[in-house]
């Protein structure tokens, strides 16, 4: 059971399409999606088995080749097994850790020494240690399954693709960082919108929720004329920000902060703000006091929409 765990782990591995989500397309089956795939790993499964076969005739080759040699009496003396005399005495993690290097003991070394000799240095002619050994192995079928996931059937991203696929999130992360902070405008912090958008989106909402009461122009109806320079609580951004918010319930300007979120209160504040001074169809007397204005604080202009213009 093993060995099958061993192959699914390896398809999904050089497939990481057959474990991804398929809400793309729900009307196509899975065979028709995944027709490449499949077929491919159809192959790599018989590749595994022809090389599981082989694998397994030349360990029964050499046990066959090993019983007879034992028959005739000869002794078999590789260099791997010299390598591996003494194991008797050690427990499992030593004779591992003895394999693992493979190494001829140091008595043992004439065997495997070259006839390469320097100023007395002579080379021996040691077999490769396992662990690098697997880890070159390991490497091929790495590299195998990263050329054909990345270049045969493209189901992993490009270097270009993740670097776009990046830089659209970090766009939309952009986009609700500054949404979040629009939405924290509040009484204190708000400024005048100036922006031709925020102005027209200030209208918009001037004219399904406002205009009933103030008139389309601002000149008043049941609230107060927009026009004139006389306001009945404060004329600058931050009251009129905090009037529209908290609203005047008793008067019968309802509070706006549970329909508007801060962003578009302060987008039809801005375009009440501009209502002074404007001419007026049908001018609602004066009420409140003169106020007059200083210089409002203006947003700074979206850096990103003037870069283009
Ligand atoms: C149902 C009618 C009604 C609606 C709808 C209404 N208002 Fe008012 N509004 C009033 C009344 C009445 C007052 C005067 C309150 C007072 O006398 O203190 C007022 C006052 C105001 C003031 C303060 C004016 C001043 O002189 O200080 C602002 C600003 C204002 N409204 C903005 C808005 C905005 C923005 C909307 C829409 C989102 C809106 N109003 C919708 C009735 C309304």
């Amino acid at each position: 059971m093993n060995k099958l765990k061993y192959i699914l782990l390896t398809l999904t591995f050089v497939f990481p399409g057959l474990t991804m989500a398929q809400d793309e397309a729900p009307a196509k089956s899975f065979l028709e999606l995944y027709q490449v795939e499949i077929v491919l790993g159809l192959a790599v499964v018989v590749c595994l088995v022809a090389v599981i076969a082989m694998y397994t005739l030349l360990v029964a080759m050499k046990t066959m080749l090993r019983m007879k040699l034992a028959e005739d009496g000869v002794e078999e003396e590789t260099e791997l097994i010299k390598a591996r005399e003494g194991e008797e005495g050690l427990d499992f993690w030593g004779r591992f850790w003895n394999r693992f290097h493979e190494a001829v003991p140091v008595a043992k070394e004439e065997s495997v020494v070259t006839d390469h000799e320097y100023d007395g240095i002579r080379e021996l002619d040691n077999r490769l240690p396992s662990w690098w050994l697997y880890g070159f192995y390991f490497t091929i079928l790495f590299g195998v399954a990263y050329l054909i996931n990345y270049h045969v059937i493209g189901t992993g991203m490009s270097q270009e693709e993740e670097y776009l696929t990046e830089m659209q999130e970090a766009d939309e992360k952009v986009k609700l960082y500054l949404a979040s902070l629009d939405n924290l405008v509040d009484e204190n912090s708000v400024v005048l919108l100036t922006e031709s958008v925020d102005i027209a989106a200030g209208k918009a909402i001037y004219d399904a929720n406002c205009a009933v009461c103030h008139a389309n122009d601002g000149g008043g109806g049941v609230g107060p004329n927009f026009t004139d320079k006389y306001w009945i609580h404060g004329g600058d951004m931050k009251s009129i920000f905090s009037t529209i918010k908290y609203g005047v319930p008793e008067k019968g300007m309802i509070s706006w902060e549970s329909q508007l979120p801060p962003k578009k209160m302060q987008q039809v504040a801005s375009y009440i703000y501009n209502m002074e001074g404007q001419p007026s169809a049908n001018p609602k007397e004066a009420q409140g006091e003169l106020f007059e204005r200083v210089e409002e604080t203006v947003a700074p202009a979206d850096s990103v929409a003037n870069a283009g213009s």
